[in-house]
């Protein structure tokens, strides 16, 4: 199986050594082949260059993308993809005022689509989770993290990460999982938190690390949800079990979380709506990555992440969908770019490195995708005819790609 595209007006991101991570300034370049072409054999870059030097190249399959953008897929690092049905009715409570915490408050939020996917068979559940997969590859997305969270129980834990196993055995998509040991106290451990943590470091985490599906372990460190002294627990518990944190913080109020999950040597601090200088402190000259979600900020109405305080820093940044019911129900990464440059004020270059290799650093796999390089994974998305690259999230709302090339594999969109 080999792939040849001819003739593409802008060739994006790519990199003769490789890269696996942009920080602070480095992210205000993307690097541009203009006129290109690019081969691919079975999953694998080859070659690429400019027209101009193309000499004849057999292939099974030539593709001609006069006046298109290529570029690598999308690298999705934060997602809650599996999950069962849906909180719509929640959704019309925030429209007449409540908010998020007041909707938890009241047994919904989290607790809600527990209930719900305890409920599912591990065969419904994905179905329901792969129909969404693949609406996102369609959309151009390449490589995503799906984490578990909403079982709150061994058993239905245990479920989400078997169905996220099988996504991964039966995906063409590059899936990272990560088991998202503490994502809310269920009502029958309202009062015993210490109990349910117990459970966590006791059972669930050893039980996930036996399973070997998953390498990450993520807490939502939350005023009303887990604290730093819990979170602190509960990432002691995953390191001895070499479970790497990738965490929810900083999303309604500072704890310190960011500091924390450094000091685990986090991969990832996602979410970050709310930031000050300790925080970007903590951050500097670490091997951790913020990642901003600015579908969440969206969907509820709370602050952008200052994206440009962490970039002015000299730091990297990745930008991620968190597709999820609750907070984030879409998976568009054409928007999120989009919503990176509108709302965080990233340049289109910045918003895409964010969401290319950066997105792949905070999966921990930009050794082998994010960029056009040889040897790299051919995850590659074709644009529908455009001028200039600033056109994909320029157009906010569009669907900007016509297809896609998923580990070599070209699938229309
Ligand atoms: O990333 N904040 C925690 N977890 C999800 C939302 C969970 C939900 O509301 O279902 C998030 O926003
Ligand atoms: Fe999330």
């Amino acid at each position: 199986m080999s792939i040849l595209i001819l003739n593409i007006k802008q060739l994006l991101q790519v990199h003769e050594t490789n890269v696996t991570l942009l920080k602070g300034e480095e992210m205000k370049t993307l690097t541009v082949l203009e006129n290109a072409y690019v081969y691919l054999e079975h999953d694998t870059i080859i070659e690429y260059g400019e027209m101009e030097d193309y000499r004849t190249i057999e292939a099974d399959t030539i593709i001609d993308a006069t006046g298109k953008i290529v570029l690598p897929s999308w690298c999705d690092s934060h997602t809650h993809i599996v999950y069962a049905g849906n909180r719509t009715s929640e959704f019309v409570d925030r429209i007449n005022g409540l908010s998020y915490a007041e909707i938890a408050n009241k047994g919904g939020g989290i607790l809600n689509s527990a209930k719900v996917l305890q409920d599912t068979s591990e065969d419904d559940l994905y179905d329901q989770s792969i129909a969404r997969l693949n609406e996102l590859i369609a959309m151009g997305t390449g490589a995503i993290e799906i984490k578990t969270g909403y079982g709150l129980t061994l058993e239905a834990e245990l479920k989400m990460l078997r169905v996220i196993k099988r996504i991964k055995q039966e995906s063409l998509a590059v899936i990272t999982p990560t088991l998202l040991a503490a994502h809310a106290i269920p009502e029958d451990y309202k009062t015993k938190k210490e109990a349910y943590i117990k459970y966590i470091t006791e059972q669930l985490i050893p039980e996930a690390a036996a399973s070997n599906i998953t390498h990450y372990i993520d807490v939502f460190c939350e005023e009303g949800y887990f604290d730093i002294k819990d979170t602190e627990t509960i990432l002691k518990a995953g390191q001895a079990h070499n479970l790497r944190p990738k965490i929810h913080v900083n999303q309604f109020n500072i704890l310190g979380g960011i500091a924390l999950g450094v000091k685990y040597n986090a991969l990832s601090v996602d979410h970050l709506e709310e930031l000050n200088e300790n925080d970007i402190k903590a951050l500097k000259g670490s091997d951790t990555i913020a990642v901003a979600l600015p579908g969440c900020s969206y969907f509820l109405g709370i602050s952008y992440t200052k994206a440009r305080n962490i970039i002015d820093a000299g730091l990297p940044l990745a930008i991620a969908t968190d597709y999820n019911p609750g907070s984030a129900p879409s998976g568009n990464m054409n928007f999120i770019v989009g919503a990176a440059c509108v709302k965080l004020k990233l340049t289109p270059e910045e918003a895409i490195n964010a969401a290319t290799v950066n997105g792949a650093y905070a999966m921990g796999i930009s050794n082998m995708y994010g960029s056009i390089t040889r040897g790299k994974k051919a995850n590659l998305l074709i644009t529908k005819p455009m001028e200039h690259y600033s056109e994909i999230p320029y157009a906010f709302a569009h669907n900007p790609i016509e297809q896609v090339i998923i580990n070599g594999q070209l699938l229309e969109a």
